[in-house]
């Protein structure tokens, strides 16, 4: 199947790396025209010149850290301005630090706030200014990352991470509840372990790496287009009776 969202606009938020720039690809390979927003410029900018190299389709990037409202709101303007309208919000952009986001005793204000931030505000933020946008087009599809730690406790505790993760379920579900009957649909998709950048650095370590692979019942870690290729079915009219739903993708972790 080809041009599974011809004609549509994308916006997508951490498209400059990993999970974010892989949709971002495979939607402008399936006709979507995209807006790129990242927190850095350079890998923001690389993305949309590899949609320009490798697809028939168009980009636009504005620089956009999702824990500022301003930022978010020029995000979605960029978009407008680029392309007229916005058919799709993927909210994908996150952080894992787990050099800072430790135990909820250890946790200080500033780094749960930074945390909280990035992962649960800079979604709210980019649905404020970008339903508004969605609604004037007849509706559209909305798309929350969350991850298999907002379904579990972690051994080595992440609560503010958690914790976003886990408020995002239930704004997904609000979402999807509130504009329902006027077409807009809104899902959570859970990754397990992916192989991106944000893993990278602990993916130095080859024990911790085998332990990790040990633990998931395919035995290996995901790959960013194994998330893609699910948030472009959330993203495309084939899921249209989904709403409120959370899909999670972890290669049967969340099944043990
Ligand atoms: N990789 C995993 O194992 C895994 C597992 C579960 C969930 N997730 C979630 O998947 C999503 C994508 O993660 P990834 O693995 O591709 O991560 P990544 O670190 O490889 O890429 C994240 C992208 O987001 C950008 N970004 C970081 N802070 C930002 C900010 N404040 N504003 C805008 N952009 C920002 C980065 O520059 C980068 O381009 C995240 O929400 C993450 O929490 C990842």
């Amino acid at each position: 199947m080809a041009n599974r969202l011809k004609g549509k606009v994308a916006l997508i938020t951490g498209a400059g790396m990993g999970q974010g720039r892989a949709a971002a690809l495979l939607f402008a390979k399936e006709g979507a025209r995209i807006v790129v927003g990242d927190i850095n410029a350079d890998a923001g900018n690389e993305t949309v010149a590899l949609i320009k190299q490798q697809t028939k389709s168009d980009a636009v990037f504005s620089k956009c850290d999702v824990s500022k409202e301003l930022d978010c709101r020029r995000l979605v303007k960029a978009g407008l301005n680029g392309f007229g309208k916005l058919d799709i919000l993927y909210n994908n952009a996150g952080v894992l630090w787990k050099s800072i986001d430790k135990s909820v005793i250890e946790n200080t204000e500033e780094n749960w706030d930074k945390v909280i931030g990035i992962n649960l505000k800079g979604p709210n933020f980019i649905c404020k200014h970008g339903i508004p946008a969605l609604l004037k087009n007849g509706g559209g599809s909305i798309i929350n990352i969350g991850s298999i730690s907002a379904l579990a406790g972690s051994t080595i505790p992440q609560d503010a991470y958690n914790c976003a993760k886990g408020a995002l379920i239930i704004l997904t579900k609000s979402i999807a509840i509130q504009f329902a009957k006027q077409g807009i649909r809104c899902n959570i998709i859970h990754p397990g372990m992916i192989d991106t950048p944000m893993q990278h650095v602990y993916m130095k370590n080859p024990q911790w790496t085998k332990a990790v692979e040990d633990d998931i019942p395919m035995g290996r870690f995901g790959k960013p287009e194994e998330i893609a290729r699910v948030a472009l079915f959330l993203a495309s009219d084939e899921s249209s009776y989904m709403t409120g739903a959370e899909l999670i993708v972890d290669g049967g972790f969340c099944a043990k």
